[in-house]
């Protein structure tokens, strides 16, 4: 039987760019100590008072269906969470629950283009944005954020490309380069959305994880909060990956439409995983802190070890849980450098061509192990690339 292009092309045909990873996984599978710097999976496992609250809840007896939207209370906390936190009036009508950033990708590329449209995202990019735009049926366009500016996207390039486009997705804190775009760089894709019509999609599922800068969010922007789609997630910001809870917040019209969709698709998320979700953001700035807190000093401590050498340039990072290393001096390319340093030396880090061209000659490193561990991994990759570079 034939199956759909859809979803034969979701994607993209070639290799998926995760070789690396799924070596790594395979050597670990054949007993092999390969030290994973790869996935943004924190070392640290979902707060046990979150879980009892999740276990609790369960004999509550919060396991029958959920609200497709999102349940009242959790929507309100939500609301509560954004108002507060951007200034932007914000009612859980502005709020629909996902599980997992990933479907509110989903949702608001659904919600933003029609088949055929062209949706705009920016390269470097998280793995799955060019699939995720091919699964609503929508064309996927990228845009380069080019090392030169220090991977800021270039306003000019996006108004270049925006004309006849539906949506323009960007990712800040950004994955994988660790960037965060500054007020003049948010303020001229605003100005570009404006121009153009395009609906932003602002994936925010770094926003607390933020070291230099500040994070900005569109939404708060002036005239943007109606054609502006935020996508939150408690997966990095409370250690919550597996829980498979997120948001979207965005104009009423847009959410309601969203719920609709959940309807047809998720059918809601486990309510017992909503309840444990109030209860997480109930504990404040100050757990979400304590959760980001490892990557910021092993993100000093990667940047540290890195001094007094020219071969791994460092994009130092500005948020986020990873680093990303310029290693075009040892003459590989991201790829062939990162199988390298899994074969002499068991360590696993992404190759920058994952995550597209833009980043092709770099290496991402997750800060997702131990400092100890770390370091020793780090010694490794300066090692390998002081020899390459001769
Ligand atoms: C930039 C970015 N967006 C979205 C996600 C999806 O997160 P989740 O579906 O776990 O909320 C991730 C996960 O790594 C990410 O890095």
């Amino acid at each position: 039987m034939e199956l759909s292009h859809r979803i034969t092309g979701l994607t993209g045909g070639g290799s998926d760019g995760w070789d690396v990873y799924y070596r790594a996984n395979d050597m670990t599978a054949a007993g092999e100590p390969v030290v994973h710097l790869t996935i943004g999976e924190h070392d640290i496992g979902t707060d046990r008072a979150i879980l009892d609250a999740m276990h609790a809840a369960t004999l509550e007896g919060h396991t029958g269906y959920s609200m497709f939207h999102g349940n009242t209370n959790l929507r309100e906390a939500v609301a509560h969470r954004v108002a507060e936190r951007t200034g932007v009036p914000t009612t859980p009508d502005n709020v629909l629950v996902v599980p997992g950033g990933q479907a509110g990708l989903f949702a608001t590329h659904h919600a933003a283009c029609d088949e055929g449209d062209t949706a705009l995202f920016i390269d470097p990019f998280y793995a799955t944005y060019p699939g995720t735009i091919r699964a609503v049926g929508a064309k996927a366009q990228s845009i380069t954020a080019r090392p030169e500016r220090v991977f800021q996207p270039d306003p000019a390039e996006i108004a270049a490309k925006a004309p006849g486009a539906k949506s323009l997705l960007i990712n800040t804190p950004n994955n994988p380069t660790g960037v965060i775009y500054t007020a003049e760089t948010m303020a001229s894709i605003a100005r570009v959305c404006q121009d153009h019509d395009l609906w932003l999609i602002s994936d925010e599922v770094y926003e607390t994880q933020v070291w230099h800068g500040q994070h900005i969010t569109p939404r708060a922007l002036p005239d943007m909060a109606r054609r502006t789609l935020v996508v939150g997630s408690m997966s990095k910001s409370h250690a919550m990956t597996g829980s498979r809870i997120g948001w979207v917040v965005g104009p009423e019209e847009a959410i309601a439409h969203m719920g609709n969709l959940s309807t047809h698709t998720t059918y809601g998320v486990a309510g017992f995983v909503q309840e444990a979700a109030v209860f997480a953001l109930g504990r404040g700035a100050a757990f979400e802190a304590g959760i980001a807190a490892p990557f910021r000093r092993r993100r000093d401590l990667v940047l540290e070890m890195l001094e007094g050498q020219e071969t791994v340039r460092p994009i130092p990072a500005d948020g986020g849980m990873y680093v990303m290393l310029d290693i075009r001096a040892t003459g590989l390319s991201g790829e062939d450098f990162a199988n390298r340093l899994l074969d002499n030396h068991l360590v696993a880090v992404m190759p920058g061509e994952s995550f597209g061209q833009a980043a092709a000659g770099h290496v991402r490193v997750a800060l997702t192990v131990d400092d100890e561990r770390l370091a020793l991994a780090i010694g490794h990759l300066i090692e390998l690339a002081a020899e390459l570079a001769g």
